[in-house]
């Protein structure tokens, strides 16, 4: 786990498992941060679930896999001056629920990781989840990439996203998007 995509796919299948049917990926990367935010309309945590979530004596579980998880990212944030938050409203309390995790990552720090092949993960959430709404923005000094699941659905009408031709199509689609402001 040494791509901050993976942590970016580990984030988001916490939303997927959720329940959620719309799921921002926001990136933003200046020349000092990074910063990411998955912002879901999942099932939500109680007050109690977020704190056993962010509080590392609560975490330590012997049956978590090594380098998973938001303690983990929270770790890793921390080495590099940066933190995680978690925000979430739980079912339970209200019809306006759901969950954002933002992460900031200091991007000249010796311990950042790099990004790693984020295309590639998109396209993977897509695979695995069709139905769902993902929107994905990437903000960098150049410029802007993005992708709605939703917009796409409108073109494709009934076609499921996961056909291969469709996510042979969102790869390349998002990658011109980064060449195009790689370029500027
Ligand atoms: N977006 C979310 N919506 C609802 N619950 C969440 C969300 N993110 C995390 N949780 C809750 O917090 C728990 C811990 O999440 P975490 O990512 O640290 O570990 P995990 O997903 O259970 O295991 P791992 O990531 O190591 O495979 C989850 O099992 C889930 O109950
Ligand atoms: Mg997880």
């Amino acid at each position: 786990m040494d791509e901050l995509s993976l942590y970016i796919l580990d984030i988001t299948m916490n939303s997927v498992r959720a329940g959620a049917t719309e799921i921002q990926i926001t990136l933003a990367e200046d020349g000092e941060w990074l910063d990411f935010t998955v912002t879901d309309n999942g099932c939500g945590m109680t007050e109690e679930q977020v704190k056993r979530l962010t509080d590392p004596f609560f975490t330590t579980r012997k049956t978590r896999k090594v380098g998973l998880g938001v303690p983990f990212l929270t770790m890793l944030a921390e080495m590099t001056g940066g933190y995680v938050t978690v925000k979430s409203v739980s079912e339970k309390v209200s019809e306006n629920h759901g969950t954002t995790t933002h992460a900031r990552f200091g991007r000249n720090h010796i311990d950042f990781i790099p990004l790693g092949d984020i295309a590639e993960t998109v396209k993977t959430l897509i695979q695995g989840s069709p139905d769902i709404n993902f929107t994905f923005t990437h903000t960098k000094p150049g410029g802007e990439v993005r992708l709605s699941c939703a917009e796409l659905r409108e073109e494709l009408g009934d076609i499921p996203l996961n056909e291969p031709e469709i996510l042979t199509w969102i790869g390349d689609y998002l990658n011109e998007q980064y060449e195009e402001i790689s370029s500027i």
